[in-house]
């Protein structure tokens, strides 16, 4: 092979998505479908809590798209999705069922550290709205290697209880001796489905927690209003900005640190992010 083949395939192969089948789709909220793949590859994929998958419908486009679930209950060489319903790709998205088709790039991006910075600390992990997604990829991580972590706390704040994705699974963490689930709704509106819990958004959460900052670390991922509000939180709770990691979504392209649409102010969310380290971007202006 030549060099100038060897580096074509290379190149091909960032680009050339995989195909993948879907073996279960349902709605979770009237904008929210799950999406269950496998790879048609036998072949082994990994992934890390924290990546995202570019994710190709043929004939109408490629969007990124965070990995929900986590390999220590996987079946192999499965992976889970929520796709928010906002426009081309994602309205295709919508419309998958058994047996359709689609082409996956990836993974990339950077990881929650589970393996790493979080093992052996108490955890703080807050969702806000479809946050909850990439999150729950290393909460399952971090609950099916139960012994390796500290106290682990889960906030969860939603618009309203039918906006609520994941239900079950909250009630099933909210019931557990090992973790502290703290729940809240924006706003609970006078019909179904009946939410009888906080009402209040996610930092009216935070002053219920008691941390010892010397041993937290917290995982961060919601909408980009609240990441501003979390941290004044979070600061008064005198957490050090280095253990505070947090997903941030930017527009993305190619996912290979090659087209550049994903740049804040020179950094790359593609490949340094999604998941960044706050101390790392704390003076980085439009970070948050
Ligand atoms: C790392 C990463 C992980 C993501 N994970 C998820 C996920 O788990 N689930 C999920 O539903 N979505 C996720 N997204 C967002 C998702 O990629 C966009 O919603 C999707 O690309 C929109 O494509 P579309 O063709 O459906 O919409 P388009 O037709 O392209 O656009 C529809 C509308 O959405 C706006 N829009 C498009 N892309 C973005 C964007 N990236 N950020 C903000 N606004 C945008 C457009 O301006 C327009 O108003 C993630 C994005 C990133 C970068
Ligand atoms: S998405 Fe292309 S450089 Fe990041």
């Amino acid at each position: 092979m030549t060099i100038t083949q060897e580096v074509s395939t290379k190149v091909k192969d960032i680009y050339l998505p995989e195909p993948a089948t879907v073996l279960d789709s349902r709605l979770l909220t009237e904008a929210e479908i799950y999406l269950r793949f496998k790879f048609d590859d036998p072949k082994p994929h990994d992934y890390k809590p924290g990546q995202f998958y570019s994710v190709t419908i043929p004939g109408i486009g490629e969007a990124p798209i965070s990995i929900s679930s986590s390999l220590t209950r996987c079946e192999e060489n499965t992976f889970e999705m929520v796709v928010r319903k906002v426009g081309n790709v994602t309205n295709a998205l919508h419309n998958l069922v058994y047996g359709d088709k689609v082409g996956i790039r990836g993974p990339f991006g950077t990881t929650f550290p589970v393996d790493t910075a979080m093992k052996g600390r108490d955890l703080v992990f807050i969702c806000g709205g479809i946050g909850l997604v990439p999150v729950r990829s290393a909460i399952h991580h971090v609950l099916d290697n139960r012994q390796d972590y500290g106290d682990i706390s889960i906030l969860v704040g939603t618009r309203t209880p039918a906006d609520r994705l994941f239900v079950s699974e909250c009630e099933e963490w909210s019931k557990r001796d090992d973790v502290n689930f703290l729940e809240t709704v924006d706003v609970a509106i006078a019909r179904k489905p009946i939410w009888t819990g906080p009402v209040g958004v996610i930092t009216t959460l935070l002053p219920r927690l008691n941390l010892d900052p010397a041993k937290t670390t917290t995982i961060v991922c919601g909408p980009p209003i609240m990441y501003r509000f979390v941290l004044m939180e979070l600061r008064k709770l005198q957490l050090p900005n280095d253990q505070i990691y947090l997903s941030l979504e930017r527009r993305m392209k190619c996912g290979v640190g090659k087209c550049g649409h994903c740049q804040i102010n020179g950094k790359y969310a593609c490949q340094e992010g999604a998941v960044f380290k706050y101390s790392d971007i704390e003076s980085t202006p439009e970070a948050i």
